[in-house]
């Protein structure tokens, strides 16, 4: 079966007792028994729930593997695993430019209970290969990163990691399976934020984790079950309806993805495009091997100043300044007063996240009308530089 057919048909047969097309929400906290312990395969929906187990049943069938649990969040989800699988003294290796949450998550969390984070540049592979130890009982990698779109070689992470005992986990949320399968690259888990591309329409807070072996989910299956950050059925059923135009949605994203960023790179207020689509991004050859569509996400930076990439963003028609993505609306940020304030100025001009860095979220509005609008931002930057300039003549 093909890809789309299977966000449509897997794990989504009609309602057996109705025939409704479209199963029904089961909004019920718990299922009575046919006799003390005898029950319909459901007992308290804390431990599962039918309408999120046919979620987690095409989750798992679209990233080709057999094992899928959906929490309350991304970051829940990130803790199931971490919870799962560090304890004091393990170490877990992350890049430079992991997503802000999963740093916060690893060194507020689990560092203050005697866990190692390792940071470091995972595409220097003598680097990488030098930080493993005996002790490095994950490496976490997101592919492509947030907000410079880095693409990491999987593969080879994989095989290096697991050459000294460790298991790879692979956020998968910016790729989405529609054009990455880190499992088919050697990934032992993937993680979403479901929230983005996956539920697709910015209306829930949702993640997943999936694993290849019923070894390595069951521990993080007890824990969604013992720590119990599970998501309501309502949000499992419109993830469910949002994921059947998952790909539809994904072709839409990329293709307004590469049209900007090609307008974007033609433009002289634009310093660098940042995109993996583009023959120049420092991670297109690794994406064209390893990915079978470049994503829908692009940032750039501004050849201006930080006033000028505020009006910039605070001004779009079409995109909202706000700090998700993966969303049919349009979205914009601007990670140095947004997603990354927190990392001190000199650690993110370290990382190469420029304070004049604006990351785009193309929703699934037509091509035209987004380019147009942020080449109007960029036309109002000009003007307004030509109207100073005017004054002081
Ligand atoms: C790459 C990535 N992973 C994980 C998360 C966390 O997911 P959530 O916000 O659903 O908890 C995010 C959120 O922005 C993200 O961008």
């Amino acid at each position: 079966m093909e890809f789309s057919t299977r966000t449509i048909h897997a794990g989504q047969p009609s309602e057996p007792a109705t025939g409704s097309l479209i199963a029904p929400i089961f909004q019920t906290s718990t299922y009575e028994q046919d006799a003390p312990g005898v029950n319909r395969g459901f007992d308290y929906s804390r431990t599962n729930n039918p309408t999120r187990a046919r979620l987690e049943a095409v989750l798992a069938d679209l990233e080709g593997v057999a094992h899928a649990a959906v929490f309350g969040s991304g970051l829940a989800a990130e803790n199931a695993v971490l919870q799962a699988y560090l304890k004091p003294g393990d170490e877990i290796v992350i890049p430079l430019d992991v997503y802000g949450g999963t740093y916060r998550l690893l060194t507020k969390v689990y560092e203050p209970i005697g866990c190692v984070v390792r940071q470091v540049d995972v595409a220097d592979h003598a680097a990488f290969e030098a930080v493993l130890t005996d002790r490095t009982r994950l490496v976490w990698i997101e592919s492509p990163t947030n907000p410079r779109l880095l693409v990491y070689d999987i593969t080879r992470i994989c095989e290096t990691a697991h050459a000294s005992g460790a298991l790879v986990v692979v956020d998968n949320t910016f790729a989405t399976p529609v054009f990455q399968q880190p499992f088919q690259l050697g990934a032992d888990l993937v993680v979403h934020s479901v929230t983005k591309y996956l539920a697709g329409h910015s209306d829930l807070i949702q993640g997943a984790v999936l694993a290849r072996d019923l070894a390595v989910f069951e521990p993080v299956k007890f824990l969604q079950n013992a720590t119990g950050a599970v998501p309501a059925p309502f949000d499992c059923w419109l993830t469910l309806r949002g994921l059947k135009t998952l790909e539809l949605r994904m072709e839409r994203h990329a293709r307004n993805a590469e049209a900007i960023a090609l307008a974007l790179q033609a433009h002289p207020l634009v310093k660098q495009v940042f995109f993996p689509g583009l023959p120049g991004h420092p991670g297109h050859e690794i994406a064209s091997r390893q990915m079978t569509g470049f994503g829908g996400m692009v940032s750039f930076e501004l050849d201006g100043t930080v006033d000028e990439v505020v009006s910039f963003v605070s001004s779009r028609r079409f995109f909202a300044l706000g700090e998700s993505l993966g969303g049919v609306k349009s979205l914009l940020s601007h990670p140095a007063r947004m997603t990354h304030a927190s990392i001190p100025a000199a650690q993110r001009e370290k990382l190469g996240l420029s304070d004049t860095l604006i990351r785009l979220s193309p929703g699934c509005e037509h091509h035209k009308d987004l380019v147009a609008d942020l080449l109007t931002g960029l036309e109002a930057i000009a003007a307004a530089r030509q109207g100073e300039l005017s004054l002081h003549v």
